[in-house]
C-alpha cells in the first residue's frame, strides 16, 4: 500500500509544504519572507504573520503540483521544533485541523532530525544512493551546528555541537558587520569566489571534543575591521572580496578540523552534510577534497533540500508513519533543542 503523506515545515522564515509518496517526493514548495532583509535578521513576529498569509498558497500548491487531493492523504507530518515559536504555532496549528478534519494521523517532526533524513529523500525516476548506517550528519544551518552519529533513520547520537553561535549565524553577524544584508552566508560565498582567503587571518577557537565555538571568530572579525576603519573608513569597501573568503576560509577550517577528527575516531567512512550552510561552495568543495584524502562516501542533498523545506519533514514523517509515532492533537511546539 502506497502512505501519502503531506508535511508542513514553519520552524524559521521559510513556510514550506510538500507530498510525498513512499519516500518520493511528489511535490516541495517553499515561500520565502524577504520582509525581514532589512533588519539583518529575522523578526519573529513579521516571520509569523508571514507564514499566516503564505500557508494556505503554499499546501494549495504543493497539492497542485503532486496531482493529488486531500482525500488521498494519509497523514499530515509538521516541524514541531525547535524554531520560533510563532512561526511554528502557524504551521502547528495548520497540520493539526487538516488532520481533524480529515480525520488522519499527526506526525511531529524534529527540524533538526529532518535535515539529517533529507539524505533519504527519493526523486521519480532517480538512482541516487543513500548514505549507509551508521554515517557521521555534519548539521550546519543559521541555528544549528553539530556532529551526529546516524545509526538508523530515526535512532542519532549528537556527539559534537556549538557551545555558542551556529556556523550560518557566524557567516550572517559577519555579513551584517560589514553592511550586507540578511542572510549573509550566500553573499559572502558569492564575494569570496573574486577574493583571498589568504589576505586576512581571524581566530580560531580551541574548544575540546567535537563541540563548535563561533562568537570568538565573530568577535576577531569585528575587532579587526573596528580598528582597520580607523585608518580607513572605506576599509570594507576596497576589501570586501577579500574579507569574504578570509572569514569564510576559517569558518569552514573550524567545521572540518572537528568532522576528520570525529570520521576517524568512529572509524566512519560515510560523510554527510545537512542544514542551510552546506550550501557553501567552498564548504562543498572541502568536503569532497577530503573524501579523496581519507576515502569517505560524501553525501550532500540537492541544494532545494539542504535549505528549510517541508520535503525533509515528509520524509522523516514516512519513516515515523512505519514505526506508527504519531502525536496527539494537544502537542504543542517548542523552541529549542530536545535530543533525539
Ligand atoms: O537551514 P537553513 O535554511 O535555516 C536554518 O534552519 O537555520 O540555514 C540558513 C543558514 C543562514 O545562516 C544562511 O546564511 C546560511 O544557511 N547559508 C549559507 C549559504 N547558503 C545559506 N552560508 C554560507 N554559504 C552559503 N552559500
Amino acid at each position: 500500500m502506497s502512505i501519502v503523506i503531506l508535511a508542513i515545515e514553519s520552524s524559521c522564515d521559510d513556510t514550506s509544504a510538500s507530498i510525498i509518496k513512499n519516500s518520493t517526493i511528489l511535490s516541495n514548495v517553499t515561500a520565502a519572507q524577504h520582509v525581514h532583509e532589512e533588519y539583518g535578521g529575522v523578526v519573529p513576529e513579521l516571520a509569523s504573520r508571514a507564514h499566516q498569509q503564505n500557508i494556505i498558497p503554499v499546501v494549495d500548491k504543493a497539492f497542485k503540483d503532486a496531482g493529488v487531493t486531500g482525500d488521498e492523504i494519509n497523514a499530515v507530518a509538521f516541524t514541531r521544533g525547535p524554531g520560533l515559536l510563532g512561526s511554528l504555532l502557524v504551521g502547528t496549528s495548520f497540520a493539526k485541523g487538516f488532520a481533524l478534519a480529515k480525520n488522519i494521523p499527526l506526525i511531529e517532526v524534529d527540524h533538526l532530525q529532518a535535515h539529517v533524513l533529507a539524505h533519504f529523500i527519493e526523486e521519480p525516476g532517480s538512482d541516487k544512493k543513500p548514505p549507509q548506517f551508521p554515517f557521521l550528519c555534519l548539521l550546519v544551518s543559521g541555528g544549528n551546528s553539530q556532529i551526529i552519529i546516524v545509526k538508523e533513520h530515526l535512532k542519532m547520537e549528537i556527539i559534537g555541537e556549538t557551545i555558542d553561535d551556529a556556523a550560518g549565524e557566524a557567516f550572517d553577524k559577519c555579513a551584517k558587520i560589514m553592511g550586507l544584508p540578511y542572510p549573509g552566508g550566500p553573499l559572502i560565498d558569492k564575494y569570496a569566489k573574486k577574493g583571498d582567503s589568504e589576505a586576512f587571518k581571524f581566530n580560531k577557537p580551541n574548544i575540546p571534543d567535537f563541540n563548535y565555538s563561533f562568537s570568538g571568530v565573530k568577535t576577531s572579525f569585528l575587532y579587526s575591521l573596528r580598528d582597520r576603519i580607523k585608518e580607513n573608513p572605506n576599509f570594507i569597501t576596497e576589501n570586501l572580496n577579500d574579507l569574504c573568503a578570509s572569514l569564510q576560509k576559517t569558518i569552514i577550517e573550524i567545521l572540518m578540523d572537528k568532522l576528520i577528527k570525529a570520521a576517524k575516531k568512529y572509524s566512519i567512512k560515510d560523510i554527510a552534510v545537512a542544514g542551510g550552510v552546506s550550501a557553501n561552495s567552498e564548504l562543498r568543495k572541502a568536503v569532497n577534497r577530503e573524501a579523496v584524502k581519507q576515502g569517505w562516501n560524501t553525501h550532500i542533498p540537492k541544494f532545494e533540500y539542504t535549505t528549510d523545506n517541508a520535503a525533509m519533514v515528509a520524509i522523516t514523517g514516512y519513516y515515523k508513519y512505519l514505526n506508527k509515532q504519531f502525536a496527539g492533537q494537544e502537542l504543542a511546539p517548542y523552541a529549542r533543542i530536545k535530543n533525539r
